[in-house]
């Protein structure tokens, strides 16, 4: 719909971006079952708030064997590769009722993967955008976890209460001056940070080091697709190597 122009049109018909269009999803309604991968880009006036309305475009994606929603330019798409990252958290857990952190955990996928996978756990999840917070939320409900899998908006663990045995992050770690084409529909929050990019991690790391992370436990963090983990007796060392990594980069 457009505006009218023909002689003697007496409504203005108004344009789809002025519509109060509050929530859009595109789901496969007749095949639950089946995922249906689209390829698009969505144009920056679409991505933008109308009026005192967000239109926020859900979809669903499927990552590690459990369906998600996604909401694509305002939340983080999770990857495949992050799967490495959920299995290498699992190989931490055993029957004890754990309390586990997901940094930045986007749309969730991480830290519902492992509540779903592990009952007896309790997982704190955080992220800085209001927008993944309620999506991550939406998935743990639609999941049957939102008892177990807390979710706050704020910065790294600091909404978290007490101390952690495993923290699980997949932060932004690219510089901002290497910019990726397959990641240009992504919040850029999400994806890059200053200097070396390693910002978000080293922080994250320090304050598991000043005691946030419970002896014995564990950090693992995914830096360019591959996942790298230390003790909470060896983060000094985790900072380095991923300080290697970067320079090699
Ligand atoms: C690469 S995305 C990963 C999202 C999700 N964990 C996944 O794997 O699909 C990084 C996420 O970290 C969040 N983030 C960036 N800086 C943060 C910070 N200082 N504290 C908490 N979350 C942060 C971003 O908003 C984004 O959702």
């Amino acid at each position: 719909m457009h505006d009218q122009r023909e002689t003697g049109a007496r409504r203005r018909v108004a344009h789809p971006r002025e519509l109060a269009l509050a929530c859009v999803r595109i789901l496969c309604l007749r095949k639950p079952g089946v995922a249906v991968p689209i390829t698009f880009r969505l144009a920056p006036e679409v991505l933008r708030p109308v009026g005192h309305r967000a239109i926020l475009m859900e979809m669903e994606t499927t990552f590690h064997g459990l369906e998600f929603l996604t909401a694509p330019g305002r939340v983080f798409t999770p990857r495949v590769t992050t799967e490495a990252l959920v299995d290498a958290a699992l190989a931490h857990i055993d029957e004890r009722p754990l309390r586990i952190a997901d940094v930045g955990t986007g749309s969730g996928v991480i830290g519902v993967s492992i509540a779903v996978a592990a009952p007896q756990v309790e997982v704190y999840a955080t992220d800085i955008n209001a927008n993944a917070v309620s999506l991550a939320r939406e998935n743990a409900e639609r999941h049957g976890v939102g008892d177990r899998v807390h979710v706050f908006e704020g910065d790294l663990l600091e909404p978290v209460p007490g101390q952690v045995d495993l923290v699980v992050a997949n932060l932004p770690y690219l510089p901002e001056d290497e910019r990726r084409p397959e990641y240009e529909n992504e919040p850029p929050e999400a994806v890059y940070a200053p200097g070396d990019g390693l910002e978000p991690l080293r922080r994250m790391l320090h304050i598991c080091e000043a005691g946030k992370l419970a002896m014995p436990g564990f950090a693992l963090v995914q830096y360019r697709g591959d996942v790298l983990e230390a003790d909470c007796q060896h983060l000094p060392e985790l900072r380095d190597e991923l300080a290697r990594h970067a320079a090699a980069a």
